[in-house]
């Protein structure tokens, strides 16, 4: 396998933010209950035409300012998108358009949800591997709030927009940033969080007996416990598989789901609070987009120093999950 860059990160948040106590416009809650069982203060959301285009575009860009790289030098393009504002043309389709990517490059979005990031990293580390493409865009840009049931306090506490991109390139010298990765699902448990199209059988058949809302439906009690029972342990097998051991590891940036399962994994790895990376509590859970921006913002604030390591674990519809030991080069964001 050819080695894998990470040559640069970006990530775009929406302006307009939304408090715990903004949602007590809509529904009997508090921000109280909110915090304690989520760790979320804030969340940002997109108003007016905004949308995940516009995040993702501005992420993209981002990323490839600090790749040092142009869009001429793309040869495909990943969207890893759960919640975008259209299906097609995809995410990736429209950011190849916008940013001025030549257009015989591939371009398509994958769903793995808040695994986003990390499958659209797996599947690039296969192309980038076998010298299918050399460098490759990375987009994961969400505008949940367009699917979140607002009239639903158990869901639409929990999530926010935003968007995160990643350039990743064959590395010249030899060095793979990708110590370790693995990606997995079950589809048995897929029911646990669902967002069904709004639809109906042609006019002239008998018509389905359910017709999707478009709005994200959760058992979070559920989501819940199987994130607790199954991401801590796949973290620790894909450390053990990197080579290093957990303490070598400087920095855990998980998906920004829930604060209690980020401290769930902590646990786990015995990490003190200065290894954790965590900044739900002003952006909620942004799906694939919340790995590369608490790494960017990380980084922003000083919180990660870069020419380091870091383990990044994500989990979500699918249900899915994964998780990468992975090398976080000087100058990436
Ligand atoms: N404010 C006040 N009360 C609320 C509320 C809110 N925003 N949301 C729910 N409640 C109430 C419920 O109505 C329920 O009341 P009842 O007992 O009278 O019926 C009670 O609080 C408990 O609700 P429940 O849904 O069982 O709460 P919970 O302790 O499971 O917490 C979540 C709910 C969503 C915070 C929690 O399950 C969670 O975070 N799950 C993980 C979800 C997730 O991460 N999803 C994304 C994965 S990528």
């Amino acid at each position: 396998m050819k080695p894998l860059k990470i040559a640069g990160v970006g990530y775009s948040v929406p302006k307009t933010v939304i408090t715990n106590d903004d949602l007590k416009k809509l529904y009997e809650t508090s921000d109280e209950w909110i915090y304690t069982r989520t760790g979320i203060k804030e969340r940002r959301v997109v108003s007016g035409d905004e949308t995940a285009i516009d995040l993702g575009l501005d992420a993209a860009k981002k990323a490839l300012d600090k790749s040092g790289l142009k869009p001429e030098d793309i040869d495909c393009i990943i969207g890893a998108a759960s919640a975008p504002p259209q299906l097609y043309p995809t995410l990736a389709c429209t950011l190849q358009d916008k940013l001025g990517v030549p257009n015989c490059v591939p371009a398509f979005d994958l769903t793995a949800a808040c695994t986003g990031l990390i499958y659209a990293l797996q599947v690039a580390r296969g192309f980038i591997g076998c010298g299918l493409y050399k460098t490759i865009l990375i987009v994961a840009a969400d505008n949940n709030s367009k699917i979140t049931d607002w009239s639903d306090r158990g869901t639409s506490i929990l999530f926010g927009d935003g968007a995160g991109a990643m350039v990743v390139t064959e590395a010249e010298d030899g060095i793979d940033d990708i110590l370790s990765l693995n990606m997995s699902a079950n589809g048995t448990i897929g029911q646990l969080i669902q967002t069904n199209f709004p639809s109906q059988c042609c006019p002239l058949v008998e018509q389905a007996s359910e017709v999707g809302t478009g709005k994200i439906i959760m058992n979070g009690k559920d989501v819940y416990k199987f994130a607790v029972s199954t991401v801590p342990p796949y973290v620790v097998d894909c450390i053990a598989q990197s080579g290093m051991t957990s303490d070598e590891i400087d920095y855990l940036i998980p998906h920004q789901a829930n604060q209690r399962i980020i401290e769930a994994i902590q646990k786990r790895l015995n990490y003190s609070d200065d290894k954790v990376i965590s900044n739900i509590k002003y952006y909620g859970n942004t799906s694939a987009a919340s790995i590369p921006i608490a790494l960017v913002e990380g980084v922003e604030q000083g919180k990660i120093k870069l020419g380091s390591t870091a383990i990044l674990c994500g989990f979500g519809a699918g249900m899915t999950w994964g998780a990468a030991v992975v090398r976080l080069r000087k100058g990436i964001c």
